[in-house]
């Protein structure tokens, strides 16, 4: 799909600096993009220069710079790229401690299509929570890229600046595109449908 506003969500993790990778690839399906970032992010990332670059203010906290405006803009998909362990364990559960996954509590439940990309090292990916936190947003129709089949798998301990390099952020924003288009094409079919 080209053309729609794309919401990202940087969690904690090594790859969240090259987040600009995501927003260029977005800018060059003529897609807008926004980015939040959860508060321990902000560590991770050059704000000034994702500012720069969307145009709009990097949220973290509820508060907002003059101007901005207080509710979620209208998102035609959501990104969660790079995911933590502790943030894909909280948003699985429902949690909403902070406004990053406040945001993702609700933008899920208001069914924009996500995707996740977890940046996990394999210790942590065998532990049981993440497993089930990973199958239970599976379930509720969230896009998690992880696994074989998405070529994307968990690393070794102790080898995160390695794989950082690899981190998918065209895979990401096309499997996000692929989702908004079969979102949009079932909303026109399921509107005609009540019309007739
Ligand atoms: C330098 C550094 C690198 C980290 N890399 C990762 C990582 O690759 N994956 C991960 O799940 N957590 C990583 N962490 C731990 C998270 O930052 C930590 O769990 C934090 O609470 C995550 O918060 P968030 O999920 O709200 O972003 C890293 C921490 C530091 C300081």
């Amino acid at each position: 799909m080209t053309g729609g506003h794309l919401q990202i969500v940087v969690c904690g993790a090594g790859p969240a600096a090259d987040v600009a990778r995501l927003v260029s690839a977005a800018h060059e399906q003529s897609w807008t993009a926004a980015v939040t970032a959860t508060p321990s992010a902000t560590d991770f990332i050059d704000v000034p220069a994702i500012e720069e670059l969307t145009g709009t203010p990097v949220r973290s906290t509820y508060r907002s710079s003059p101007g901005t405006r207080r509710s979620l803009p209208a998102a035609d998909a959501l990104v969660i790229a790079p995911a933590t362990y502790n943030s894909i364990n909280k948003i699985a559960l429902g949690l909403a401690d902070n406004y990053a996954t406040t945001s993702v509590a609700e933008l899920i439940g208001r069914q924009v299509p996500t995707v996740i990309v977890p940046f996990v090292n394999a210790a942590l990916a065998v532990r049981l929570p993440f497993r089930r936190a990973v199958a239970s947003l599976r379930d509720e129709g969230v896009r998690v890229l992880l696994g074989p089949e998405d070529q994307w798998e968990p690393h070794p301990p102790g080898s995160g600046n390695d794989r950082q390099l690899a981190f998918p952020w065209t895979t990401a924003f096309e499997t996000a595109a692929d989702l908004a288009y079969e979102a949009r094409t079932s909303e026109r079919h399921v509107g005609r449908g009540a019309a007739g």
